[in-house]
């Protein structure tokens, strides 16, 4: 009797299913798209420091290379925190809060009361060896001071900042002070032209705007100065680096992109031209920033951050950018690096030119005139007499002026990504470099994410290999700003609602060797009996360390926990063995052999927690092992001798194991009824404290509820896919879909139930965490300590009323996993095929209870908090297997 009714929501899930396979073939190289190794949330965050204030929006922050203090800007305050601890209570404050006269303006003025009539604080930096300067918007009348850096003052009154200053927080805007001279960039009016300016003290340039304009709509990212002149035999002068993200001129023959990213450069030493292009800069020339997916015709073109790595040598200097897809409702990023020199060639490269205004710049084919366009003055100039900018022919720089662009791309290095990642959104970024045991020189990435995470990456031969991701925020917020400080062993971390100081390393959470060298961290290497950090260690010499394999060093090392457990047949029990890294895969043996095929008949499972043995059945004793395989290393974490009897006295041998809290399992009474007359053990209840949570009806309300999100998520999902391929159809040639971008294809995370509370697993474990205490630390991150686990309890799933007889025929094969449909929103991903089950689990529901029976149940054991989930979604959905043969349900009851 088949009894699928063809539901709403069953439709709704299925035209996602659909959607995505009819849509989402692009499959780009998942090397580049990396799983963080592990996952830490706020509540287990080790070595975090905070500052917190009335005050919202830390934005800016300044770190000098003595790193005593952090400056941070603040909406209407500016804080200087002691470095070594931002958390300490000696932070001074300057409040500089917009008047409440200048509020009003503001508001009369149609501006936003909640966000832009505020002081924002956008610009601190040092001015001289006394003194800071600073800027704030001032509620839509930019103004700019001193502050007197000793006493933390500020030392003048406020000067106009219309210059220097965008008018609102979030316009795109860098800065830089160099020589007591201030670089900026923005569009810094809101009706105005973006510009790059040189403002004080003299003499003041600018960007062109007429007749060819030399930025359309840009908005900055970032700003750099690099001292080419430092070692130059040429004579060569000091380079400004602009990046920014604009609209875009060009027409070329394979794509066309509303958006792209930039990097302009100009010359510190220009002064502007004589005549023509007075006032205005004679070294400006910008090249466009690829950051694409290779052999896919599908480019990241929004820059959102650069950070600009100094070399030993000015020449060595290296810019990585954080890349995001111009389709803001998807999320993606991708982190490409750029080489001084790259950059440096596509500016002697062939320039751009458009003929007439309107149509599109093509590359010039043309006479260029000498001393070349756009350069600084260097030795062979000055030996022409041409010493300052103003002395440079009219010629020259009216070709200057028609002809800001180049015509050759700045490729990344390796042609290709860092990263790419379609489910995060970086938003800045720090690197910071170390060396290794190896002698080799590492680079570590700090990004940040919009949701207040920080992940932690470092580059191998190329590629990248995320150590961890932390959660230093808990309430989702973009990070604003990252600065790293090797003094202090620091990185300090700005959002929203603060800033945060973590070290660059946690060594002491890796508790094993094998932990330690997995995590390919180069600040932590094994001494023999835990995990350190190499700084902190005189002697290095005996520390275990294999960042570039991740692999070896820990042959002679053991961590097993061993454990009994002695259960009834018939019973479903849950052997715990949770994975803290998120590459790591289980892998059980039963006596010494493999267990195969953990497939619907077996009667194992294995989730991100531990094996299930369904049924048990006496032939099922032994000796289970779990493996955690990683990097193709396995490594024995825990066995279970358990046994399996038809009938088990009344009082079960309680098994001490080296956690005295781990009392295992009290069983539920034995019942004197067969089997399949089993009622509900009636110690069911008494036994577990929130079991009315998880009464059939219940269950059922949850199910329906949980029903209801997902059909409002792909009915979300596919109004925005509607969307968007309404949009690319008109906007683009439909070659760069959202297939491409949104990236629907299975990764390794497929196959783990991750356990953030960012995807669909957040909801289901929910509807487990009731047993929580409430004590954060039970999503399943961080419950290792020692090698061991500090509980031992376990689950016990009994099948209530209605029993389902075992089934003798091999029940229908499994329905294909429906393609995980990725984009936009990454609640739609059911790693096992959630989806695909839920209107048989609905069904279940009506005529079946599942009741979780917590077996240890001793007031002072920790509270059952392990992820059930996907063990669950198993059972219900072989039940369903079962379900689906013609023999209806009740026969069985
Ligand atoms: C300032 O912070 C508030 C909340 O703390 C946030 O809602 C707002 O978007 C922030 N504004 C800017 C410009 O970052
Ligand atoms: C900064 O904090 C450290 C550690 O708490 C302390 O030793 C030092 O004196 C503080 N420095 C200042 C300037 O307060
Ligand atoms: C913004 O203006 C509204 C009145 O238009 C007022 O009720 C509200 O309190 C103001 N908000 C702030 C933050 O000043
Ligand atoms: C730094 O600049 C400030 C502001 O212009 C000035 O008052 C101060 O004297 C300068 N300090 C030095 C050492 O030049
Ligand atoms: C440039 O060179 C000329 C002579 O060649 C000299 O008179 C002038 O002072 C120099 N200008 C600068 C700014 O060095
Ligand atoms: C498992 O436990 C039983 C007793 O409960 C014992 O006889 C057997 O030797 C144990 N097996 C292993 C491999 O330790």
């Amino acid at each position: 009797m088949h009894r699928a009714r063809p539901s709403a929501a069953r439709l709704l899930l299925l035209s996602c299913c659909l959607c995505a396979t009819a849509g989402y073939s692009f499959r780009p190289p998942s090397d580049l798209d990396v799983t963080p190794r592990i996952t830490v949330l706020s509540s287990g965050l080790q070595g975090c420091r905070r500052f917190q204030s009335s005050a919202v929006n830390y934005s800016t922050m300044m770190l000098e290379a003595d790193s005593k203090r952090l400056y941070v800007g603040a909406r209407g305050a500016v804080f200087a925190l002691n470095a070594s601890d931002i958390s300490a209570s000696s932070a001074l404050t300057i409040e500089w809060e917009a008047s409440s006269e200048q509020k009003l303006q503001c508001k009369l003025k149609g501006k936003d009361n909640k966000t832009e009539c505020f002081n924002h604080i956008r610009f601190l930096q040092r001015f001289n060896s006394t003194h800071l300067y600073m800027c704030g918007t001032y509620a839509f009348r930019p103004l700019c001071a001193y502050i007197n850096e000793e006493k933390f003052v500020m030392s003048s009154q406020p000067e106009d900042g219309k210059d220097k200053c965008p008018y609102g927080p979030t316009m795109g805007y860098t800065g830089l002070i160099i020589d007591q001279q201030m670089y900026t960039a923005s569009q810094y009016w809101f009706r105005g032209f973006p510009d790059i300016r040189r403002n004080s003290p003299f003499p003041t340039l600018k960007t062109e705007d007429a007749p060819t304009r030399w930025l359309n709509e840009a908005d900055f990212v970032g700003s750099a100065l690099v001292r080419e002149s430092s070692g130059s035999s040429a004579g060569d002068d000091d380079k400004i680096y602009f990046f920014f993200t604009e609209k875009s001129q060009e027409q070329t023959t394979t794509y066309s992109h509303s958006r792209v990213a930039r990097v302009a450069r100009v010359c510190k030493g220009d002064r502007g031209g004589q005549f023509t292009l007075q006032k205005r800069w004679t070294s400006f020339l910008k090249a466009r920033l690829t950051c694409s997916l290779p052999d896919y015709d599908f480019h990241f073109n929004m820059l959102r951050s650069m950070f600009v790595m100094p070399g030993h040598t000015p020449q060595e200097t290296l810019f990585y950018g954080i890349f995001g897809l111009e389709w803001k409702n998807v999320k993606a990023s991708a982190v490409c690096r750029y080489s001084l020199s790259k950059v440096q060639e596509a500016f002697q490269g062939p320039y751009m030119e458009n003929q007439d205004s309107g149509s599109k710049w093509k590359e010039y084919t043309g006479k260029i005139p000498d001393p070349r366009p756009g350069t600084c003055i260097t030795d062979t100039l000055r030996a022409r007499g041409i010493n300052v900018s103003t002395s440079l022919p009219d010629d020259v720089l009216d070709f200057v002026r028609r002809h800001p662009m180049m015509s050759q791309q700045v490729q990344p290095s390796d042609r290709r990504p860092l990263l790419f990642s379609r489910t995060t959104d970086y938003t800045h970024m720090a690197v910071h470099m170390i060396e290794g045991l190896d002698g080799q020189t590492y680079h570590l990435l700090y990004m940040g994410t919009d949701e207040g995470w920080l992940h932690k990456a470092v580059e191998v031969k190329g590629q990248l290999h995320i150590i961890e991701e932390l959660q230093v925020f808990e309430e989702p917020q973009p990070i604003n700003n990252l600065q790293i400080s090797a003094e202090q062993m620091s990185v300090y971390v700005s959002s929203p609602s603060g800033v945060a100081q973590l070290p660059l390393s946690y060594c002491a959470r890796y508790s094993t060797c094998y932990d330690c060298i997995f995590s390919r961290d180069p600040h932590c290497a094994w001494n023999g009996k835990q995990c350190v950090d190499i700084t902190s260690q005189a002697k290095t010499s005996a520390l275990i360390q294999d960042i570039q394999h991740g692999r070896s060093g820990c042959e002679n090392t053991q961590d097993v926990v061993n454990r009994r457990r002695s259960v009834r047949v018939g019973d479903d029990v849950l052997l715990q063995c949770e994975l803290s890294s998120n590459l790591a895969t289980p892998l059980w043996t039963l006596d010494d052999s493999e267990l195969q095929g953990y497939g619907l008949n077996s009667g194992f499972r294995t989730g991100t927690d531990g094996l299930l043995i369904i049924e048990a059945r006496q032939d099922q004793s032994g000796l289970y092992t779990c493996y955690a395989v990683e990097n193709s290393v396995k490594i024995a974490i825990v066995t279970y001798n358990v046994t399996i009897g038809l009938d088990l006295p009344p009082s079960p041998p309680v098994e001490p194991t080296e956690d005295s809290n781990s009392l295992l399992p009290t069983l539920p009474p034995p019942t004197q009824h067969p089997r399949s007359e089993r009622p509900v053990p009636p110690s069911a209840s008494s036994l577990l404290p929130h079991s009315e949570l998880l009464t059939p009806r219940n269950m059922k309300a949850m199910y329906l509820s949980l029903i209801t999100i997902l059909g409002g998520l792909c009915m979300v999902l596919t109004v925005v896919l509607v969307y968007v391929g309404f949009c690319l159809r008109v906007g683009n040639r439909g070659k760069y879909s959202l297939r491409a971008a949104a990236a629907a294809y299975p990764t390794k995370r497929h196959n783990r139930n991750r356990k953030q509370s960012r995807n669909s697993a957040h909801m289901e474990l929910k509807t487990i965490s009731s047993h929580c205490n409430g004590n954060g630390v039970c999503n399943g991150v961080s419950k290792k300590h020692n090698g061991d686990f500090q509980e031992g309890g376990f689950l016990q799933i009994v099948p209530g009323e209605g029993h389902t007889l075992p089934n003798k025929e091999p029940p229908p094969p499994a329905p294909p996993l429906p393609p995980t449909p990725l984009l936009p929103s990454p609640e739609c991903e059911f790693p096992n095929g959630l989806s695909a089950t839920l209107p048989s689990v609905l069904r279940r529901m009506n005529g079946n209870s599942y009741v979780l029976l917590r077996q240890s149940d001793s007031e002072n054991t920790s509270p059952l908090c392990y992820s059930f989930s996907e063990e669950l979604n198993k059972i219900l959905e072989k039940r369903k297997h079962t379900q689906l043969l013609p023999r209806p349900d009740e026969s069985s009851v």
